[in-house]
């Protein structure tokens, strides 16, 4: 990531408004009932904040990565209006490695990096839940995205065979396409 992608992002958030809004994606809220168990959370590209705010307001004690500082700024905001408590860490996930066994959940939506995939595994504890959802290469057609931004058909599936599939989907729905991924650390 270049310093020039990071002003891009601080800019985009740069404003009073969350531009994802501040209810957690329809994936998470959907499949609550794989964040019973608490534990620490590890919110990957966590933006203004969304999905970090649901999960602490389950329980889980949740660390919040991003680039932006702006973004991670308003989801603190976020987080004091709703009552709970992240920990928000500036980084540049493109070339960050993460703490081994660390992790009961992580999540990751609308963001890949493919060197993140094999640091995901290793955080997990094990029985540790992974979210994983953003733009598949169905997407091309709606948008002016590039090939390596999104997903090809099935890579969730095969970057986390290692993994036990709870839920996986693939959806295409003009203007929308993207693959959302539920997965268990064995
Ligand atoms: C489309 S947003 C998704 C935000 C959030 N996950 C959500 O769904 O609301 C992508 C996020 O990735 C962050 N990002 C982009 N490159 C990054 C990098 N190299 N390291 C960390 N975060 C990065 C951006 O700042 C932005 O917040």
């Amino acid at each position: 990531m270049s310093f020039k992608d990071k002003e891009k992002w601080d800019t985009k958030y740069d404003g009073d408004s969350y531009i994802t809004g501040k209810e957690p994606c329809e994936w998470l809220k959907s499949h609550a009932e794989f964040l019973i168990k608490g534990g620490k959370a590890l919110d990957i590209a966590a933006g203004e904040g969304r999905n970090s705010v649901f999960a602490a307001s389950l329980g889980y004690e949740v660390v919040s990565m991003d680039i932006s500082e702006i973004a991670l700024k308003k989801a603190q905001r976020l987080a004091n209006e709703k009552n709970v408590t992240i920990t928000t860490l500036s980084t540049d996930l493109d070339n960050s490695s993460l703490p081994e066994n660390e992790y009961d959940l992580v999540l990751c939506f609308n963001f890949l990096e493919r060197k993140l995939f094999q640091e995901i595994r290793k955080t997990l504890k094990s029985g540790g839940i992974l979210f994983y959802e953003t733009f598949s290469v169905d997407y091309l057609k709606y948008s002016s995205f590039k090939k390596e931004w999104v997903l090809e058909h099935n890579e969730l599936l095969k970057a986390f065979n290692d993994l036990r599939i709870l839920r996986y989907q693939e959806v295409d729905e003009e203007p929308k396409a993207f693959a959302s991924l539920i997965a268990q650390k064995l």
